[in-house]
């Protein structure tokens, strides 16, 4: 669905993607993971075809982004893909409702009744059923979140990205948001979701892998609760700092390793 193979990208001087290869399979779901600035919007926007990497390739649905010679050819592409940005991107001028009509009538063939039917569905899914004629500034920021996945979801996308999706949100509208997109997507076999995110913890609940990017290279590429405990040590610890100060209740609500739970709960284990 996904290939990126030996991505390279400088911002003038800046290297800030030094070598980024990895896949995403038909049906997968993955958690694309970095700190803050690492590189993970510019990776999206690259498998987007938004901005051209220096060199390597990238495939997305098996098309070759990078030498589509018209914006025709990539746009049939982006027809069956969903965006969420980490900047909501709704149209201000648009009401809700307006907003979701213009992503599948630009990107499905759709009938206006299926539109409507969608619209009220998606939107009640989310409980936010009565937003329908709103305009996005009236709206939370929560609430413009849940609008931008419901628009990445809309359209049955064959592949959907969401940057950030919870970023500057409480913890139980975060929890909200990603059931919600667990719950909405996934509904054909083929569906693949990838999620970019700084948090590791919404890493963690989303996907069973994570792919983990720092200092411009892929560190990590697997099942997080097998690289929580025998990955290489930055990524051991940059996966257990901001979990291990979590009750354990909760942390075993994450279904973190027993390992793990144990060395960082009973045995008052030091710093990974
Ligand atoms: N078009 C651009 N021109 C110059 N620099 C850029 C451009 N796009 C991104 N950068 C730089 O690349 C770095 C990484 O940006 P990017 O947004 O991809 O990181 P990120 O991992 O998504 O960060 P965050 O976790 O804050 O969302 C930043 O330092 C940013 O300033
Ligand atoms: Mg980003």
């Amino acid at each position: 669905m996904i290939s990126l193979k030996g991505v390279k990208k400088s911002f003038g001087s800046d290297v800030l993607l030094e070598d980024i290869s990895f896949t995403v399979e038909p049906g997968e779901r993955i958690s694309l993971l970095g700190p803050g600035g690492c590189g993970k919007t510019t990776i999206l926007k690259i498998i987007l075809g938004l901005l051209n990497p220096d060199s390597g390739t990238v495939e997305l649905m098996g098309k070759d982004m990078l030498a589509m010679s018209s914006d025709t050819e990539r746009r049939q592409v982006l027809r069956k893909v969903g965006m969420a940005f980490q900047q909501g991107a709704l149209f201000d001028f648009m009401t809700v409702r307006e907003n979701l009509f213009f992503a599948m009538e630009h990107m499905t063939d759709f009938s206006a009744e299926e539109m409507d039917r969608r619209v009220k569905e998606l939107l009640q899914a989310v409980k936010i059923g009565r937003t329908e004629q709103q305009y996005p500034f009236e709206l939370s920021g929560g609430m413009q979140r849940r609008v931008g996945i419901v628009r990445a979801l809309a359209t049955d996308p064959v592949v959907a990205f969401f940057d950030e999706p919870t970023a500057g949100l409480d913890p139980v509208t975060s929890t909200i948001i990603l059931n919600m997109i667990r719950d909405l997507a996934g509904k054909t076999a083929e569906q693949a979701l990838v999620v970019a995110t700084s948090n590791v913890e919404i890493a963690i609940r989303f996907a069973d892998r994570v792919v983990i990017v720092h200092e411009g290279r892929v560190v990590a590429d697997g099942a997080w609760r097998d690289l929580i405990v025998n990955g290489p040590e930055w990524v051991r610890h940059f996966l257990s700092v901001r979990l291990i100060g979590l009750d354990e209740e909760y942390a075993r609500e994450l279904d973190l390793p027993g390992q793990f739970i144990d060395r960082y709960w009973h045995q008052g284990g030091s710093h990974p």
